[in-house]
């Protein structure tokens, strides 16, 4: 167990906000927020936005981090001792962002190949039959099961070799020495493709767009259910992620610090983003004579068509911008895509008394087998039903049982001195327990029930028999795991730091 506790340490303090910070930062940031940003009020979603963050994120992750502090272990080694019965709820989550990594794998391999087609804008005139007929080969059909992309599943080889070659290290030798370098690198190369967007002409055009408040909006529930459904998926809320990196801490964090200092960070590094693709946006809307609002799409859409659209006009500084531009979202896919691993591999390590190095090669040799059905024809349309089935259900679903668990039956108060003793800023009291007991629950659960309706009366037949197999396909995963005898003698015995 000593040797375990070793590999499985932050280096320093240091490392463990930048690595949470990688976590937080990635396609959720690029892709999402500026959308989510554009469709909710433009300026007026601050409003909700910051509102989510003060009342739900920071908040929330105080929470995540002091009980994740205080057992110093995995998320199912603790429910086990807060609940000598409920080992089944601690191993859903791991399994559940596992299952986000499968899909995450995916995206990254698509955005690998654009950064090589980046070079010679090798999308052709027409990105938007590129990406979907001849690089995905779309099908939505379900026979496309049968017709595997060997392009696809080669960069999505190529990535899980790169998880592989970090993950199994020792936790400070692989992900927090990644992330010092990957993380600080992040933000200095969206400083200079946003600095180059800003000067493009008709930049002005695309953010008067972005901003142009509705304040209208702000009577309507649907723009706070955005407000919170971004932050809960822009800052990994919910998932164990930050459990499992709080547990990895030596004796003296300063976990209050800590949590509002990788809010703010997230947080700079997404408007930044919209700052970015609405000038680009603008610059593209000036040249085509297209409004900003016929070009604004969600997801996959705006980086891999959107995108190489503009790159397409953008000239000779294309073969710079586009190639920085895709390696960015290789990056932070790449950190936020590490941090997916590691509750599912250390609730492993502790159940079974396996080494971090052997647990890291299974599960990357498991994941990688089960990412190839994203290399078929029919990968990109799973890709949208489980990507909706996370979002909607699974995500939101975590942060309710995490406020119960954690804020009720381990009971939150027992936190407040540990937490306020170490903090050198902010303190907590009556109103965080107030928040973490009552609204936040009350209100996610709100929110969930809305996702839920909305899946039902939106998706269609093959839609939902697919998100039933999935579910199941986490349950009964879930189940095995909870069944199997643990191997290791001291899964039993849970210390508390607090
Ligand atoms: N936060 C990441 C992003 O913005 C996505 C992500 C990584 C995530 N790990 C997660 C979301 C766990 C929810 C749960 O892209």
């Amino acid at each position: 167990m000593e040797i375990m506790a070793d590999k499985n340490e932050w280096g320093s303090n240091l490392s463990f906000i930048l690595a949470m910070i990688g976590s937080a930062v990635g396609l959720g940031n690029i892709w999402r927020y500026p959308y989510v940003l554009y469709s909710n009020g433009g300026g007026a979603f601050y409003i909700p936005y910051i509102v989510a963050i003060l009342l739900m994120g920071i908040p929330f992750l105080i929470l995540e981090y002091g009980v994740g502090y205080n057992f110093k272990s995995s998320f199912p080694k603790a429910i086990r001792k807060i609940h000598s019965n409920w080992e089944y709820l601690g191993w859903l989550l791991p399994v559940a962002v596992f299952m986000i990594m499968i899909y995450y794998s995916a995206i990254l391999g698509w955005d690998g190949i654009y950064m090589i087609l980046s070079f010679t804008k090798g999308w052709g005139a027409n990105p938007d039959t590129f990406f979907a007929t001849t690089l995905l080969q779309s099908s939505d059909s379900m026979s496309g099961l049968a017709h595997f992309i060997p392009i696809i599943a080669v960069a999505m080889l190529i990535g899980w070799v790169i998880i592989w070659f970090i993950s199994h290290r020792d936790l400070e030798e692989g992900l927090g020495k990644v992330s010092k370098v990957l993380v600080p690198a992040l933000f200095i190369i969206m400083v200079i493709i946003v600095g180059f967007s800003l000067t493009l002409p008709g930049a002005s055009i695309g953010l008067a767009e972005l901003f142009n408040p509705d304040w209208s909006l702000l009577t309507h529930f649907e723009i706070w259910m955005a407000a919170f459904g971004q932050i809960v998926f822009s800052l990994s809320l919910g998932m164990s992620i930050a459990f499992t990196y709080a547990s990895y801490t030596s004796d003296d964090a300063d976990l209050i610090t800590n949590t509002i200092s990788i809010a703010l960070a997230n947080s700079l590094f997404e408007n930044f983003a919209a700052l970015g693709v609405f000038s680009i946006l603008g610059y593209m809307s000036l040249q085509s004579g297209t409004a900003v609002a016929d070009l604004v799409t969600q997801g996959t859409g705006l980086v891999f068509v959107v995108y190489p659209t503009v790159f397409n006009v953008l000239g000779q500084w294309a073969y710079v911008l586009g190639p920085l531009f895709f390696l960015t979202v290789y990056l932070a896919g790449l950190t936020s895509i590490l941090s997916t691993i590691e509750p599912l591999s250390f609730s492993i390590q502790n159940k079974f008394g396996l080494t971090r190095s052997r647990t890291m090669t299974i599960l990357v040799i498991v994941g990688a087998a089960m990412s190839m059905i994203y290399a078929t024809a029919y990968g990109g349309e799973l890709l949208g039903f489980v990507d909706t089935f996370i979002n909607q259900i699974a995500l939101l679903f975590g942060v309710i049982l995490e406020c119960i668990i954690f804020a009720w039956i381990f009971k939150a108060e027992k936190l407040i001195d540990f937490l306020n003793s170490r903090s050198k800023t902010i303190k907590v009291g009556k109103w965080w327990l107030v928040i973490v007991k009552y609204i936040l629950p009350i209100f996610i659960s709100i929110i969930w029930i809305g996702g839920l309706i909305d899946v039902i009366n939106t998706g269609t037949m093959e839609q939902l028999n697919f998100t039933v197999v999935i579910a199941l396909l986490l349950l009964i995963s879930t189940g095995i795991f909870t069944i199997m005898p643990a191997k290791n003698p001291e899964w039993d015995d849970t210390e508390e730091r607090v």
